[in-house]
């Protein structure tokens, strides 16, 4: 399991931390941009039900935009936005992010903690002699690591061991759940015809979150179903009439 491993290796996690944070901006701004008006943010999970929903301007039109891994946003504006002040990743599902976006790593093993030292350090590297995407190109003065404790709260508290460990939508709502006052929901769970392929996808029946079996996909819905029917977010679950 994720969360042995790292904590099983403490010593040399310590170590990591501590060369990695020589390597981080000794401030992070996040929370010193914290306005006294209500924060309103959107979480942009990836699914397909995003096609056709045309939410790009209320996404956009929010005061922070989480998105993560391979999520695209040029050529989908009209369905998803072009806005992003927060990008979710973990080294095998990097991509250059634009200028102002808070890279949030999920780091899952210690070696995505070196990885992230060599993006800062802006090293092209070879990792367990698999060639991941770096460097790539990210605001090193807004690196955020999420932190592995706020990851095991999650998979006891709130997916509750369903699944090996939480899927990053799943991490990204709840760490928005905390940041924000008012949190809208998008892109997740199946499409009107029950697929649960990626937005940008033509293989409708891709639907990798859901098959790789990692991830308990129908826990995590009924959790974020509940979170919508008690008012804590407001879940945008595609356009009726949308394929
Ligand atoms: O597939 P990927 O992990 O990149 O998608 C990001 C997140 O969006 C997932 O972790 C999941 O929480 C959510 N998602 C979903 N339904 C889909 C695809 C993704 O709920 N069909």
């Amino acid at each position: 399991m994720v969360l042995k491993g790292l904590q099983s290796r403490r010593p040399r996690m310590r170590m990591m931390y501590s060369r990695l944070f020589e390597t981080m901006p000794k401030f992070n701004s996040v929370e010193n941009s914290r306005s006294c008006h209500c924060r309103r943010c959107a979480i942009v999970g990836n699914s397909g039900n995003l096609k056709g929903s045309s939410y790009g301007q209320l996404i956009d039109s929010q005061d922070y935009v989480i998105r993560m891994n391979r999520a695209v946003t040029k050529g989908y504006e009209l369905d998803v936005g072009k806005k992003t002040t927060h990008h979710f990743m973990y080294p095998e599902s990097a991509k250059d992010l634009g200028a102002n976006v808070h890279l949030v790593l999920v780091p899952f093993k210690p070696l995505d903690l070196l990885w992230l030292e060599n993006v800062l350090l802006n090293r092209n590297f070879l990792l367990m002699f698999r060639k991941l995407k770096g460097p790539i190109t990210a605001d090193r003065d807004k690196v955020i690591i999420f932190h592995p404790v706020f990851f095991k709260y999650v998979h006891d508290k709130w997916t509750e061991h369903y699944g090996k460990y939480p899927s990053t939508g799943m991490l990204a709502l709840i760490f928005g759940l905390h940041i924000c006052d008012q949190l809208s929901v998008f892109g997740y769970g199946w499409d009107r015809q029950g697929n649960w392929h990626h937005y940008w996808e033509n293989n409708r029946l891709g639907g990798a979150f859901r098959v790789t079996g990692v991830h308990n996909a129908t826990f995590e819905m009924n959790v974020i179903t509940r979170l919508a029917e008690i008012g804590k977010i407001q879940l945008y679950r595609g356009r009726p009439g949308t394929p």
